[in-house]
């Protein structure tokens, strides 16, 4: 079986664009492939949360992986300070990458003019940890948006110079997974692009009804098309987009006519939007409150993976050091 791994920064709950974008997926992919689903607890210090927001946030995440529908016996589901190993590794990737290759980084170059005043080292060597988390357990596939390009980039360059280094085959190069090419992207709410750009274009799945109707009443449209048949501006496709994740073809096609004819009634198709995306959030925020609920069994859960992590990030680490020259064993 082949090995996928993907991280999430413990920022906030899970949106509609993390679920259709990506959970949803996770959900089918760990019937089919060995999964590594972790909570990048570590890489979130980079701009120094406060303790009890990171607290928070992991259990956060937990509850609502777990109410997606990842299963911890399927897929590892940890939490990345929980396994100490990637850390080694982390240091061994660090003396093999120069300077110079880290600085060039878009997303480094980007986050220090966005934090001038914490342009901290671990900013810098955030790629050599990211390429930890995936080549302790030799993934093969990693699911990243085009954001994290660059990173894996990092990542495949951490495997193949540590392989040239020693004369060894140890570790493979993973490769981004595209989900697939005609992958819906979820929008924002406010006509800005991608959900999840700014906290106010979002819905999150533990949104209660009430608020996602009121997200969705509040959507922008414009005054309506004048021609019959004529394109969707990107708003108003954006509107249909929902339609097409969460409501029936019927209702798709009712006011696709509608659009073409120029009868549609915004308010109408807002209605319809509304219901069905309360249907689809509905069921999973219920079963959010019911994870949160019991602490308990997050603990059990979280422990659980970070055991299955750390013993394979450990067989990874003890090849790696008698790689290295590190022979505890034999002096
Ligand atoms: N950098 C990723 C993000 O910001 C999170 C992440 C950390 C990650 N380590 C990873 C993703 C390893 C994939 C693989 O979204």
């Amino acid at each position: 079986m082949e090995t996928v791994l993907s991280g999430i920064r413990p920022t906030g709950h899970l949106h509609l664009g993390n679920y259709f974008g990506a959970v949803k997926s996770f959900v089918k992919m760990q019937e089919e492939y060995n999964c590594y689903f972790f909570i990048a607890d570590w890489h979130s210090l980079t701009t120094c949360p406060d303790p009890e927001d990171i607290r928070q946030s992991v259990k956060t995440i937990l509850a609502e992986y777990l109410a997606c529908g990842i299963d911890p016996e399927k897929a590892t589901l940890y939490v990345q300070s929980d396994v100490r190993e990637t850390l080694e590794l982390y240091l061994y990737f660090n003396m093999n990458i120069y300077l110079g290759e880290l600085e060039r980084v878009t997303t480094f170059k980007e986050k220090a003019r966005k934090q001038p005043n914490n342009v901290n080292a671990g900013l810098l060597t955030y790629p050599t940890l990211m390429a930890a988390d995936i080549l302790q357990h030799r993934a093969k596939w990693v699911p990243v948006g085009k954001d994290q390009e660059q990173n894996m980039e990092m990542a495949r360059k951490c495997a193949r110079r540590f392989n040239n280094i020693y004369h060894v085959e140890i570790f493979p190069e993973p490769q981004n997974f595209y989900f697939s090419d005609k992958a819906v992207k979820i929008p924002g709410l406010d006509g800005s692009g991608k959900m999840g750009k700014s906290d106010g274009n979002c819905i999150y799945l533990c949104d209660d009804d009430k608020v996602i109707r009121k997200k969705v009443m509040k959507a922008l449209t414009d005054n309506g098309p004048q021609t019959p048949n004529s394109e969707k501006p990107e708003i108003i496709e954006n509107l249909f987009t929902f339609l097409q994740i969460c409501s029936s073809k019927e209702a798709y096609d009712y006011f696709n006519e509608q659009w073409n004819n120029c009868t549609i009634r915004y308010g109408e198709l807002k209605k319809q939007i509304a219901d069905d995306l309360c249907n689809t959030v509905a069921p999973i925020r219920e079963r959010i409150l019911e994870f949160s609920a019991n602490q308990d069994l997050l603990e059990k859960i979280s422990r659980h993976g970070a055991e299955k992590a750390r013993e394979s990030a450990a067989a990874t680490l003890k090849e790696v050091r008698q790689i290295i020259g590190f022979n505890p064993n034999e002096r």
